[in-house]
């Protein structure tokens, strides 16, 4: 992993060990990504409902605020991966049938899963303004980042 990575997934886990709820670790972790990343321009968090199991909740995010503020399972690219419990990378969101639009100048967006005792507990959400954004040192990296967030969950 390049330095750059490393050095935000060490801030990235400081954050998580601060001793501050939940809500404010994850948007300070959106805040630093956001801020850190060219190409970042949406970060967010969804959160499984605890009571419905079957529906996503926004949760903090960094980037203009999105309609999306509940969306079922298999709905849009974070409903598919929250079904599928994979991380999904579109890299030409103009050509997805099944994508829910917050900004029309989002390009590609990356989903991943984070789990907490092996269930699906939320999702980190990224849109980029540029084509194909996420690549495999991104992927990589942020399969890292969601391993240390699941931890605050
Ligand atoms: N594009 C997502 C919706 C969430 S917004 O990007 C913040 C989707 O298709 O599920």
């Amino acid at each position: 992993m390049n330095a750059v990575f490393e050095k935000l997934l060490g801030s990235i886990e400081k954050i998580a060990n601060n001793p501050t709820a939940k809500a404010n670790k994850l948007k300070s972790i959106c805040d630093l990504l956001a801020g850190s990343l060219s190409g970042y321009d949406w970060v967010g968090f969804y959160l499984v409902d605890s009571e419905k199991r079957d529906e996503l909740i926004l949760g903090p995010f960094s980037g203009e605020p999105t309609e999306h503020i509940r969306i079922k399972f298999g709905q849009g690219i974070c409903g598919q991966a929250a079904e599928k419990e994979d991380t999904i990378i579109i890299d030409d969101v103009g050509k997805e049938s099944n994508y829910l639009s917050c900004n029309i100048r989002v390009k590609s967006e990356i989903v991943l899963p984070l789990f907490k005792n092996g269930k699906i507990v939320g999702e980190l959400d990224i849109d980029s303004h540029q084509p194909a954004r996420f690549k495999e040192p991104d992927n990589n990296f942020l399969k890292r980042v969601a391993d240390v967030v699941s931890r605050i969950f």
